[in-house]
């Protein structure tokens, strides 16, 4: 492409260092996508004749039935996916083939294939984020009222609905969504014309590009379009996030699925055996998940760091942009459909949940709530009357609901009857009704909530 200036072939080293095709023939679609586009830009502009540009055109459409079809030669000598694409249209069409760089460079070229591949990305993820929740909602409705322990620091702390816990993961994956499609908005803007970084001497429509590529606009500054990396950046940080949020819930599966906890089953489709212990079945597919994450956080370190410092505008640091994001991304979406898998699969053992729900005193707080309430006690003497009683219950081997009423009363004489009510998992999750709280009727409002969102 460079045979005027240079008079030798590049090193061995230099092609192995320099060579982008094996990773960059994933951007093929955008690149043939971008080219289209531009190529009919210029036609219009008049810097392309119509014969020129049908030539052009048919050229492309005929190396997108070659990949289509698997037999387009991607080969090294060519460097990267810009210029594969352009030495086969001279093979195909001639020296009209070389009219189609004109206005352009390979610094925008690679600008807006990457973002149109970032874009589709940022949709495809937010979809899956979208199946994922819906998972969730499902499993949610149908255990709205499935009392568990709740937990802080992994201590049971009060009773909460499984509905309820599995909502609170379709809230986080709500934030994902809404992160994708911000970044998406966001990067939303075309840098082809910027050309090499300077702009153009041709009278190019930039906004006639960005229209047919599905651009809201043209980015504004040439220097800028394409030196600039946040778009997959800010993609990388919203799949840092959302493989954060998946690697919560895989740990969580991970816990419930121990014979100790019992809390959930996985189907055999889930889950993996030993080769030397009869009796193991693994969650390997929840704890892959966990440990996905890694690559996220990995890849946008990685893109972070290649452009930390880079002096404007392009430099070829940035070929670096395209395996971190690819493999990410990739890492995500198999993370993203495993776990909806996951989500579907998980059969609840209503039972135990239930039996864990009741102990460690985990209805402490109804009883205190019960003091303030019935008695009129500030809630810090009812905190102290209640720790009083847990103490008792602990040297007598019992829970709460179990304590003698003489043994309640001991400790505060006002006490009667009625506590019990207030003592059962059952009733200390409906007592929750407050907005957003654990009451399977408020559970319930926000399934209806988020199923109307997803429909
Ligand atoms: N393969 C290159 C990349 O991915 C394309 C841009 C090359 N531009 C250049 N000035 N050498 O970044």
């Amino acid at each position: 492409m460079w045979g005027g200036r240079f008079s030798e072939k590049p090193a061995e080293l230099m092609q192995a260092i320099n060579v982008s095709i094996g990773f960059d023939r994933r951007l093929a679609r955008e690149d043939l996508a971008g080219s289209r586009a531009h190529a009919a830009m210029l036609r219009k502009a008049g810097v392309l004749s119509s014969e020129d540009e049908a030539a052009i055109q048919k050229g492309l459409g005929d190396i997108e039935a070659e990949m289509a079809a698997g037999t387009f030669p991607f080969r090294e000598e060519f460097e990267d996916i810009h210029m594969n694409v352009e030495a086969r249209l001279r093979e195909l069409i001639g020296p009209a083939a070389g009219r189609l760089h004109t206005a352009r460079s390979r610094n925008d070229q690679v600008a807006l294939d990457f973002r149109m591949w970032v874009r589709e990305a940022c949709e495809r993820t937010a979809g899956q984020v979208r199946a994922l929740q819906r998972a969730l909602v499902a499993k949610a409705e149908a255990h709205a009222d499935a009392v568990m322990p709740g937990f802080t620091h992994l201590q049971p702390a009060q009773p909460v609905t499984f509905g309820h816990h599995l909502m609170a993961y379709v809230e986080m994956f709500g934030r994902d969504a809404s992160r994708f499609a911000d970044a998406r908005a966001r990067m939303n803007e075309s840098p082809l014309g910027a050309a090499a970084l300077a702009g153009s001497s041709f009278p190019i429509d930039r906004h006639m590009t960005a229209k047919a590529l599905g651009f809201e606009r043209p980015t504004a500054n040439s220097l800028d379009s394409v030196a600039d990396r946040d778009f997959a950046l800010e993609a990388l940080a919203a799949g840092s996030i959302c493989a954060l949020h998946l690697s919560r819930l895989a740990e969580e599966i991970v816990i419930w699925m121990t014979p100790q906890f019992g809390f959930v089953r996985l189907s055999d489709a889930f889950t993996t055996g030993s080769s030397i212990m009869p009796q193991k079945k693994n969650p390997d597919a929840a704890e892959l998940v966990r440990a996905k994450v890694g690559r996220l956080l990995a890849s946008f370190t990685q893109l972070a760091v290649v452009m930390k410092g880079l002096p404007l505008t392009y430099s070829k640091d940035m070929q670096e942009d395209k395996v971190p994001t690819f493999e990410a991304f990739d890492a995500l979406e198999l993370s993203l459909t495993a776990m909806a898998g996951m989500v579907a699969d998980l059969e609840p053992d209503r039972a135990r949940m239930a039996a864990a729900a009741g102990a460690g005193f985990s209805t402490a707080t109804d009883l205190a709530d019960w003091l303030v309430r019935e008695l009129g006690l500030p809630f810090r003497e009812a905190h102290h009357v209640t720790g009083s009683a847990v103490k008792r219950a602990e040297q007598l081997g019992c829970d709460l609901a179990r304590l003698p009423l003489s043994e309640l009363q001991a400790l505060e004489p006002g006490i009667t009857q009625d506590v019990y009510q207030v003592l059962t998992p059952e009733s200390s999750v409906a007592s929750r009704a407050s907005y957003g709280g654990t009451a399977p009727d408020q559970v319930r409002a926000q399934i209806e909530r988020w199923k109307e969102i997803l429909a």
